[in-house]
């Protein structure tokens, strides 16, 4: 198939969605940017358009899709009942990096939503996304623009690695400004529950309701007694080609184990990429060490995580190790992703 791709630099040049937004209504794909990570969309309401995501993607069938509207007013049509913590959520963080799981209406596909009677909708904050949903006229599901298991994509050049030949259109803009996938709650239970952290955090959230909380499951390895409520949560993930290594613990002396097991490595002739911080990176006796970012600033550190493991494995290293981080605020979602992405392999000190 031949893809075609174009970058827009801003909403002017409006005949690109235009084009964008005809393959969608044609029932092919799309990958567009968000805020949160590149999506890969079709019509929704296309049950042969969504089919082909699944298949571009290798993405298991029992995974449901996240439905993208362009305006509140859209989500009456899609779903049964707007509870009152919906409409604070919707009023305080749409658009924005928030799904909230309803109980659907069945004009939504089962595809869709892989036969579960719920569905996870988001109303993302980037214009170009905004604007190639209004201009389809359709809600467009999107899962993240990735190989299924691989890091999410946060750039253009990415999608065109993992679906250049293999999709309809690659709608390239900026580079997603959080760089983690949205938030998830599901407020079909009582208390609301986070399936996974992202962007609004858990701390934003208690402030609309305090005994919102986050899905147990998600933190630790995948076994009998915790089964995550959201199904993608259950499958490796945001994996490099590289192994990935997390050193978590007290910062000296992680920095100190890190740079033990470099040497280990080094001695096996293996080759290292270290995923530091602006305040470590000094410390680390190795030539293929990236700074993630500010601790003080973990919005940085969210935005260029998957980006840097993508470029290791551009390098072609064998190992990345990781410094952990403290699960508070954004901390929390990025450890989810860190957790997954080494297959939870951590070392703790
Ligand atoms: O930021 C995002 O959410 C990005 C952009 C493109 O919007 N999309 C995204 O989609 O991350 P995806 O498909 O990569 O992740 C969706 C996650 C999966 O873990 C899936 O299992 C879960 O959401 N999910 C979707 N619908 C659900 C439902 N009805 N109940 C529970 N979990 C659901
Ligand atoms: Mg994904």
């Amino acid at each position: 198939m031949k893809t075609k791709i174009e970058f827009i630099d801003s909403l002017s040049d409006n005949k690109y969605i235009a084009e964008a937004a005809k393959v969608i209504n044609d029932g092919g794909l799309v990958a567009f940017p968000t805020e949160t990570v590149y999506g890969l969309g079709a019509n929704a309401l296309d049950e042969e358009a969504v089919k082909k995501i699944f298949i571009a993607k290798g993405r298991p069938q029992d995974n449901p899709l996240i439905v993208h509207i362009s305006c509140k007013e859209q989500l009456n049509k899609y779903v049964k009942t707007i509870p009152e913590i919906a409409t604070k959520l919707i009023k305080k963080f749409w658009p924005g990096p928030l799904t909230i799981i309803f109980e659907k209406k069945s004009v939504i596909p089962n595809i869709t939503s892989a036969n579960l009677q719920t569905i996870g909708i988001r109303m993302p904050n980037n214009k170009v996304a905004l604007k190639l949903i209004e201009e389809s006229g359709v809600p467009i599901a999107a899962p993240s623009a990735n190989i299924s298991g691989k890091p999410s994509t946060t750039e253009m050049e990415r999608c065109i690695e993992d679906f250049d030949g293999r999709i309809d259109y690659i709608l390239g803009s900026d580079k997603s400004d959080i760089g983690l996938e949205s938030t998830i709650i599901d407020i079909t239970s009582n208390p609301p529950c986070i399936l996974r952290p992202g962007g609004i955090t858990l701390e934003m959230l208690r402030e609309i309701q305090s005994d919102i909380y986050i899905d147990k499951a998600i933190m630790v390895k995948d076994n009998e007694d915790f089964k995550p409520k959201a199904p993608g949560m259950k499958y490796r993930h945001y994996a490099p080609k590289a192994k990935v290594k997390v050193v978590e613990g007290d910062l000296e002396k992680v920095v100190e184990k890190i740079n033990e097991m470099l040497h280990n490595y080094i001695d096996e002739k293996l080759k290292v990429g270290i995923m530091a911080t602006d305040e470590t990176i000094k410390f680390y006796e190795n030539n293929l060490v990236v700074s993630l970012g500010s601790r003080r600033n973990l919005a940085s550190v969210a935005q260029n995580l998957f980006e840097t493991l993508r470029k290791f494995d551009d390098i072609g290293v064998d190992i990345i190790i990781s410094e952990g981080f403290d699960e508070k605020d954004m901390g929390i979602a990025i450890m989810n992703r860190l957790r997954k992405a080494c297959g939870f392999d951590i070392i703790k000190i």
